[in-house]
């Protein structure tokens, strides 16, 4: 790809403004890509460093401390009227000079407001005050950025190699010294498994999920055909489907779905689940302890789901939780669909790069190309029948059955 100029840039951005205007999907994201390309084309080496190194950093490390003292949700709670510096100081117990020179900074990039003498939230900060997303921001400041600041020296140490796919001697492990797999240690290092958790079911809310109308057709591939005589009765198996998000939204969005729908993870998962918050009504998830090393134990489902499973993993166990399945698919009738980001090779996305980057700093694994996911399915005893995409969507959901 060409270094575009700025009226080029320009141009694109008013062409994605008219499209953000008629509400076409993928404009919004096209509108902040090219919002980056923008500033990249703009900016002297003296900004660019200054915007990475300080300014960003530092906000992330301010938004980590707005957590432990409930920053967003106070200046929410405060609404139109806000806080002053000296009541903010109080509510948050943060010294006013500190408190202010935090906040100001926050002020600069465009976070919260300051106006009237108060400090204001933001549609984003009044956002970022919920549960889900202040586990998110704790998650992603406690676990994954050490594991990226600690890139240069572990790289630097294995002469630039990659770390051997799935190893438990990656980044992550160096840089919280630890030999424990990711998901091991977050089990053994409370709270941050229930911030793990709340970042799964958050990081991508607001974006159109796999079973949106237009997204992959759930009527016509899961719903028309479904047999209502099978013995396992079983629509879809959320395969390591953490705390439900994924099967809530399908069972909203389908409220009339016919047969089963299950939640599998691993036992801690499945009994952290809030018991109030456990469907009974019908149309909504049973959840079962399962480990995915092991054989599917629900046989003949209409689709087995797998949302973020594989990348976590390198081929040859990515291959075995895929044979797990094989054993449980009706030749004909079972689908296995994965809910994964496609890299593009001549476009990759930053939710697709950035992505691929968390998967080597935590897991030594990759994100996969088309090709790539033929390859790993090919070798499981299945096939791909179709990509299904939606723009501004980072992950596709990946069709696939028994060869
Ligand atoms: C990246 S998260 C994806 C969660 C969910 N599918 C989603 O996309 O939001 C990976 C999930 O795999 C689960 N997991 C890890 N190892 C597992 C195992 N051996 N058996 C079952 N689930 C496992 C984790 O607990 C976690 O919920």
């Amino acid at each position: 790809m060409t270094n575009p100029s700025v009226s080029t840039i320009l141009e694109d951005l008013a062409a994605a403004g008219k499209a953000y205007d008629q509400a076409e999907p993928g404009a919004r994201e096209a509108l902040i890509d090219r919002s980056r390309a923008l500033v990249a084309a703009l900016e002297m080496p003296s900004e660019f460093i200054q915007r990475s190194f300080w300014a960003e950093p530092a906000m992330s490390a301010i938004i980590r401390i707005a957590v432990d003292v409930k920053l967003f949700q106070l200046l929410r709670d405060a609404g139109e009227a806000g806080l002053s510096p000296s009541a903010l100081a109080a509510k948050t117990g943060v010294d006013v000079v500190l408190l202010q020179r935090l906040t100001r900074h926050l002020v600069a990039m465009y976070l919260i407001s300051f106006h009237h003498g108060a400090f204001h939230g933001t549609p984003l900060s009044d956002q970022l005050a919920a549960d889900n997303y202040q586990d998110s921001i704790s998650f992603c400041y406690d676990t994954a950025r050490p594991s990226f600041n600690n890139f240069p020296t572990f790289f630097q140490n294995t002469h630039y190699q990659s770390p051997p796919v799935g190893s438990l001697n990656g980044p992550f492990q160096s840089a919280h010294r630890t030999p424990l797999h990711f998901f091991d240690w977050l089990v053994a290092n409370p709270p941050n498994l229930p911030h793990f958790d709340s970042f799964m079911s958050a990081y991508r809310a607001g974006k159109a999920n796999w079973c949106d109308r237009g997204f992959y057709p759930v009527a016509d591939r899961l719903i028309a055909g479904f047999d209502t005589t099978s013995a396992a009765g079983v629509l879809l198996v959320d395969v390591g489907g953490g705390r439900g998000h994924d099967v809530t939204i399908f069972a909203q969005q389908y409220p009339t779905h016919p047969g089963r729908i299950i939640l599998q993870d691993r036992e801690p998962v499945i009994a952290a689940l809030d018991a109030s918050a456990a469907p009974t009504t019908p149309g909504a998830f049973t959840a079962q302890a399962h480990d995915f090393f092991t054989p599917q134990p629900v046989a003949g489902a209409r689709a087995y789901y797998l949302h973020s499973i594989l990348h976590d993993w390198d081929d040859d166990r990515g291959i075995q939780i895929l044979r797990n399945l094989v054993p449980a698919l009706r030749r004909g009738y079972s689908r296995v669909l994965l809910n994964e980001i496609v890299v593009s090779e001549e476009r990759p996305t930053l939710a697709a790069t950035s992505m691929d980057l968390m998967m080597l700093a935590h897991f030594a694994v990759r994100e996969r190309t088309a090709a790539e996911w033929r390859a790993i399915l090919a070798a499981a005893g299945l096939r791909v029948v179709q990509i299904y995409t939606y723009p501004g969507v980072a992950e596709s959901l990946i069709e696939a059955e028994l060869a």
